[in-house]
């Protein structure tokens, strides 16, 4: 008899394509707004939030520079270590800087945090949160964002820069991980 083993498998999709950059028009509208007059930098969140920055940036009429953070609280799994470090420092100087953090997803909010701590020592002049998704059921850290793609239920999704084990950015919409059996060789 064959064995049964759990597999993770692409469930429905949550948000197509269309949806997410109508939404980053949108939120690129209201932060050209905000900032009108002023110079803004893009902050982007390694990896997962390349893909949202690159939506959102193209409607900001503003002038805006972009920059790259790396920090993690994630290992390989599914499951949050609650510990978080840079891995990569912002390259450009933030001093007096208005500067958008821009994330993928705000979770437990863990990284985040220690991200925006870090951040504050630089002394920007204002330090705003962007952000594709918000999983606000599994907050834990006392932070929101500024600008909301969507919220989203307590499911691990993936697909547009969102991985599950480093697969599944590369979906052009997001959907999520739904365990299934599949039958083992
Ligand atoms: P937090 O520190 O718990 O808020 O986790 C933030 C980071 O964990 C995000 O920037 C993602 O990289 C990752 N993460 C959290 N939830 C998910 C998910 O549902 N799918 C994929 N990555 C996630
Ligand atoms: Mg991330």
């Amino acid at each position: 008899m064959a064995e049964k083993e759990l597999k993770p498998a692409i469930g429905k999709v949550l948000f197509t394509e269309e949806q997410i950059r109508e939404r980053a028009k949108e939120i690129g509208a209201q932060i050209s707004k905000d900032f009108e007059g002023e110079k803004v930098v893009l902050l982007g969140t390694l990896k997962g939030s390349v893909p949202w920055m690159a939506e959102v940036m193209k409607w900001i009429t503003t002038s805006v520079e972009i920059d790259f953070i790396g920090a993690s609280s994630y290992g390989s799994s599914t499951i949050s270590s609650g510990v978080a470090k840079f891995w990569l420092e912002p390259k450009e100087n933030l001093y007096n800087k208005n500067v958008i953090v821009v994330e993928d997803i705000i979770d437990t909010g863990n990284t985040l945090s220690y991200v925006i701590k870090k951040l504050e020592e630089r002394n920007p002049k204002v330090v705003k949160i962007c952000t594709m998704l918000d999983k606000s059921a599994r907050r834990v850290a006392d932070i929101q964002g500024d600008y909301v793609g969507f919220p989203v239920e307590d499911l691990f999704v993936v697909g547009y820069g969102l991985d599950y084990d480093e697969k599944y950015r590369n979906l052009p919409y997001i959907s999520f991980l739904d365990e299934q059996d599949v039958e083992a060789l």
